[in-house]
């Protein structure tokens, strides 16, 4: 690991050339996508993912998304069943992953998939879909952040995280979605919920026509889905109706939980009570309220309805018991 070096931050069409010169080269880049950034470099060029895992500290070698710019390049990674294809048609390019079974001609370093039969994909829209393009290759990107930690939404959260072990953030200003993509797979039981995210399950339900299925003994859960993750330096306190002393409070809508005047900080995920803004602003708030310095971080009720699933998984992960 290079720990010496500071990442540039560019925009536009000087980070364009400056990342397609970084990945040909077999280096990483953090890129923005319309979900989170991601810490993108050549899936099939095994040394670059290697550098990812490195980058991120990642203990183990979770398999990582392989993004793809066109149905073209995603048909020779993968094979479509005809409900994933559907999927495709009405959420791509966008904050919705696959996982197929992975086709043993596609190129993709086996580092990517972690050894199993199947990979995840996904298209995704403005910047990182033109660099993928470009380069005519797909991009093995996890969210840009240290293991463990929370999913960066700005490039200003990657660099102030990873940006001593990169050499480039590309910035794309705050991520529209705020919250990674959905992750489901169909198999010959229906389709399977195995990470919430930024397309809700009743989107998706309307599009497949079935329900998704959750938590199924028999299920597959996405492998990186431990328990304690994206995990702030203060403690979370969930569901709060009142707030202790000494606490920072992450509110949600108009009512206010009982002493909430007297919190150390406080932030309100929507004032309006909009998931869709609130799962914008889940990570940056929870990053602002972690340096107010408060040991522990508070947080009002959200709804479960809409994307309020995918930011309730995300809020139980931030308060999960910590190994530290
Ligand atoms: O929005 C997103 O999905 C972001 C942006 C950068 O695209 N990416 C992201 O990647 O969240 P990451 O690596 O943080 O999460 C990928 C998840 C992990 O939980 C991993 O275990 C799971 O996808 N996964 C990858 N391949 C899988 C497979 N073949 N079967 C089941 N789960 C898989
Ligand atoms: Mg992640």
């Amino acid at each position: 690991m290079r720990s010496s070096q500071v990442a540039e931050i560019l925009k536009g069409n000087q980070a364009m050339e400056r990342a397609l010169a970084l990945l040909a080269a077999g280096e990483v880049v953090a890129i923005p996508t319309e979900t989170v950034y991601g810490l993108a470099g050549d899936a099939t060029n095994g040394e670059a993912v290697a550098r990812i895992f490195e980058a991120k500290g990642r203990p183990r070698f979770n398999p990582l998304i392989a993004h793809v710019a066109s149905m073209a390049m995603a048909e020779t990674i993968a094979e479509f069943d005809p409900l994933s294809r559907r999927l495709t048609e009405a959420f791509w390019p966008g904050p919705l992953t696959l996982v197929l079974p992975h086709r043993a001609t596609s190129g993709i370093h086996p580092l990517v998939t972690a050894g199993l039969d199947t990979i995840a994909l996904r298209m995704p829209r403005g910047f990182g879909a033109q660099l993928i393009a470009r380069l005519g290759r797909p991009l093995a990107a996890p969210s840009a952040n240290s293991s463990g930690k929370i999913s960066a939404t700005s490039a200003r959260a990657v660099e102030g995280d990873l940006g001593g072990r990169i050499q480039l953030v590309v910035d794309g200003g705050p991520t529209q979605v705020g919250l990674e993509s959905t992750i489901v797979k169909a198999d010959e039981r229906g389709l399977h919920l195995l990470r919430p995210g930024g397309i809700s399950a009743e989107e998706i339900e309307a599009i497949a026509g079935t329900k998704l299925l959750r938590n199924d003994k028999a299920g597959i859960e996405a492998p990186g889905m431990m328990l304690s993750h994206y995990a702030p330096g203060a403690a979370m306190r969930l569901n709060v109706s009142a707030v202790e002393p000494g606490e920072a409070l992450l509110g949600f809508g108009q009512r206010r939980a009982a002493g909430a005047a007297d919190a150390v900080a406080f932030l309100n995920l929507s004032e309006t009570g909009d998931p869709r803004e609130a799962a914008s602003n889940l990570f940056s708030h929870m990053q602002a309220l972690d340096r107010s310095g408060a040991k522990t971080i508070a947080v009002e009720p959200v709804p479960h309805a809409g994307l309020g699933e995918a930011i309730n998984d995300r809020l139980a992960r931030a308060a999960a018991p910590r190994d530290s």
